[in-house]
């Protein structure tokens, strides 16, 4: 059955995987981002009519109020938007990084799913991302993690507040997306590779296997209030050889 999906993150890494699969399962997916370019190129690499794309801020209130009455009643929202970087020390940590990150994630995420509730089924479903970090206890992780722990939260909480309407949310571990691109050039690969070492199968993940896990959640209608990891196990403290 053509469902009507949005996902706000949509254009790139995580989002444009499960816009396009979601597509090829028969759904019109309207994706959005802020940047105009970046929209243009992911509708152009989906190429086909059930695409749709706008650009939206989700910090900006105003935005959302119009893109969600221009997308009219829908079935599902995925977010997957978030900032980039937030890996820090508490002795180096900044109230402006602080801000930066939660205002980059966790804002945006609530600020969505309100906007959208005038128009999402009644039964239809949310999906947002957290990340694995939020179960880490790496120094490092401090501002990361707790944006992320806070999405996941939120996540069973809505699961409650919002039914009949199903809430979850993925967890996922290292995925080789632009999101990396924080990273100097140079030392991407080396950086991706690192961080994905603790994973018991050994490689960072493809954002095709986040979406995937994405599409579970908004096509199962009798899944609400759950995290699922989908971290190739790192979660599990796998030191390898
Ligand atoms: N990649 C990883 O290793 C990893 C690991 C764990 C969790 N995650 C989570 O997975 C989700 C997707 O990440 P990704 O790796 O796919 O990142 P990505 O490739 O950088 O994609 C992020 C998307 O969010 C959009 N976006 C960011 N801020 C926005 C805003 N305020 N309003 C609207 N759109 C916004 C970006 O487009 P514009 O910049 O044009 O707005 C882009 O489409 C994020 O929540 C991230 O925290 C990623």
């Amino acid at each position: 059955m053509s469902e009507r999906v949005v996902i706000l993150g949509g254009t790139s890494g995580i989002g444009l995987a499960a816009a396009e699969l979601l597509l090829t399962r028969g759904n019109e997916v309207w994706i959005a981002g802020r940047d105009e370019e970046r929209l243009e190129r992911a509708l152009k690499a989906l190429d086909v009519p059930a695409a749709k794309g706008r650009t939206v801020d989700a910090t900006d209130e105003e935005r959302l109020a119009a893109f969600f009455a221009e997308v009219g009643p829908f079935d599902h929202l995925v977010v997957t938007l978030t900032a980039n970087g937030g890996v820090t020390s508490l002795a180096d940590l900044t109230a402006s990084e602080l801000r930066r990150h939660h205002e980059g994630k966790l804002i945006p995420h609530l600020l969505a799913v309100k906007a959208a509730l005038g128009t999402l089924r009644e039964d239809g479903s949310v999906t947002l991302v957290g990340a694995i970090s939020s179960q880490l206890s790496a120094a490092g992780l401090l501002v990361l993690a707790s944006a992320n722990a806070a999405v996941e939260t939120a996540s069973r909480i809505l699961a409650a507040e919002l039914a009949p309407r199903r809430v979850n949310a993925v967890s996922p571990g290292v995925i080789d997306t632009p999101w990396w691109d924080w990273v100097p050039e140079a030392a991407r690969t080396e950086t991706v590779a690192g961080a994905a070492a603790g994973t018991a199968v050994g490689r960072p993940g493809r954002p095709e296997e986040v979406a995937h896990a994405i599409a579970f959640l908004v096509e199962n209608t009798y899944t609400t209030g759950v995290v699922l990891p989908v971290d190739g196990g790192a979660r599990l403290g796998v030191q390898r050889g």
